[in-house]
């Protein structure tokens, strides 16, 4: 799909997609139609139950005289369209409406006199892009009228230049969130840790520095408690390095950091996973694809940040060389931890993961993703994730960011009683905590890794992948984060 912006002309064909206010007041081109249409437009709104709210729509047969497939009559309400996520969202939702109609071109008019409308269609058209997402690599024999219809999307402003200068960064994220949708949506035999680091190598091309640290290297830097989560599986894991210089005379020159577990596969290990639904755990790698997107968006909209991405990546397997229950590994930290459940292996990954962040950058701050419990799927569903932190501001700081991309996060708690539940017999810390409390106690195992840094973990094990579609996010891998840290990195460190 194409999505521009052109000055106001009248469209010669498909759906024209036209703004109505509060209590079904006409704006400037529904105006001109209803007249033009003998009123048309406002016989079909009174034989309907559309008001001109803010969510709502209604698709009316364009009047005769018109060579118009239809008219999409979208509700701004009383405040004239709300805030930026309603127009993204609006985008979204009528995008989806014209895909369900089988329409393939559309014109869509702001209508907003005043400098705000660049901006307003930027988000809608920024709404629609991230909507129009679809991962249909391998569905070879769908037919066309299974596949989305609409072809091009116009939309008409005074200043179309203007509303091109206001995409263009939004276009950049979309595309590094699609980037992640589709690592996050590849099976397990197409991405594992090898695959998943070469896609991490394309980021070069935005100009960021990659590294990719194998076995041998991770080993000489004493990483056991990541390569002890690999060591079942022929796949042989990787450690990714991203470093994006977007400001090199940066006041203070310490990176911020971002760190991904990136399980390729979660099978569980020897403590294996019951087979029912064990598919998802192709996507138990998505901390690490949001971090790579993250990664990608920043350099692609050449924010003037010093960011590092870390990706942890490994797989999960059982085998005759996997480790076992009860298994005690020396990490990079130095700390022994006891492995009483092979499928507690993300904050594996991550104790070593977030050591080496540390030790090697010194980061102002850093902020690990995870799909880490099932437990705060419990806790908080797929509405938000959770948010874990040592310090206030910087939980505040991701709470605001959240809520303005919609993409929110709810604060757990973490405290010394919780701590203690980590302490083993047999080493300094094992990895598992007992049945309660779960996701705070996989926080608390991550906190003993935490060297004094600011720090944030998100674990995003229920907002990942989404069953039903949403205004700007289609069913399936969400990227939850990338829009989120963007936005963060944009509010507190973009220069
Ligand atoms: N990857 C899973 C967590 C997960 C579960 C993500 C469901 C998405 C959907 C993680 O590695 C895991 O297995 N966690 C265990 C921890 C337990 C053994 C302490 C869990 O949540 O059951
Ligand atoms: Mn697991
Ligand atoms: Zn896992």
């Amino acid at each position: 799909m194409k999505i521009t912006f052109a000055e106001p002309r009248p469209p010669r064909s498909g759906t024209v997609v036209v703004p109505v206010g509060d209590e079904r007041t006409l704006l400037a081109t529904a105006k001109q139609l209803d007249e033009e249409s003998g009123g048309a437009l406002t016989r079909a709104m009174g034989a309907s139950r559309f008001k001109g709210r803010g969510e709502e729509s209604l698709a009316v047969l364009a009047p005769a005289h018109l060579d118009l497939s239809r008219v999409l009559l979208y509700g701004i309400g009383k405040e004239g369209g709300g805030e930026r996520s309603a127009w993204q969202n609006r985008g979204g939702q009528i995008l989806a409406q014209l895909n369900g109609a089988g329409e393939t071109m559309a014109t869509v008019m702001i209508d907003r006199a005043g400098p705000d409308e660049a901006a307003i269609a930027a988000d809608f058209a920024y709404g629609a892009k991230l909507r129009s997402y679809r991962f249909d690599k391998y569905r070879t024999k769908e037919k066309p009228e299974q596949k989305p219809s609409l072809e091009e999307l116009v939309i008409q402003i005074e200043d179309p230049a203007a509303a091109k200068r206001a995409f263009q960064p939004l276009e950049k994220i979309a595309e590094a969130v699609f980037f992640s949708r589709d690592l996050i949506s590849e099976p397990a035999n197409v991405i594992y840790p090898e695959t998943l680091a070469a896609a991490a190598r394309s980021l070069e091309k935005f100009g960021v520095e990659v590294e990719i640290l194998d076995e041998v290297q991770m080993k000489k830097l004493g990483m056991n408690t990541l390569l002890g989560v690999g060591q079942g599986s022929v796949r042989p894991p990787r450690l990714v390095v991203l470093q994006w210089h977007g400001n090199r005379k940066a006041k203070n020159p310490a990176p911020i950091a971002f760190i991904g577990k990136g399980v390729t596969f979660d099978t569980g290990g020897i403590s294996i996973k019951p087979a029912g639904g064990m598919e998802d755990m192709k996507w138990d790698m998505a901390g690490s694809g949001v971090v790579i997107g993250l990664i990608r968006a920043l350099a692609a909209r050449k924010a003037k940040v010093n960011a590092v991405g870390i990706a942890g990546l490994v797989e999960n397997m059982p085998s005759g060389s996997a480790q076992r229950p009860g298994d005690i590994v020396v990490s990079m930290s130095g700390q022994t931890v006891e492995v009483l459940n092979t499928d507690a292996e993300g904050r594996l990954v991550l104790a070593d993961a977030l050591w080496y962040c540390q030790q090697r950058f010194k980061p102002q701050i850093m902020i690990d993703l995870a799909t880490l419990t099932g437990a705060i799927i419990v806790a908080l569903g797929s509405e938000h994730a959770g948010l874990f932190s040592n310090n206030d501001e910087l939980a505040d700081r991701l709470l605001a960011a959240g809520k303005q991309v919609g993409e929110k996060l709810w604060r757990m708690p973490l405290a010394d009683g919780y701590d203690k539940m980590m302490d083993s017999d047999a080493a300094d810390v094992k990895n598992i905590g007992g049945r309660e409390a779960g996701s705070i106690t996989a926080a608390q195992f991550l906190q003993r890794f935490v060297n004094g840094v600011t720090w944030a973990h998100l674990d995003i094990a229920g907002t990942t992948w989404s069953k039903k579609d949403a205004p700007t996010v289609p069913k399936g891998a969400t990227a939850f984060g990338v829009r989120l840290l963007d936005r963060f990195v944009t509010d507190h460190y973009d220069e």
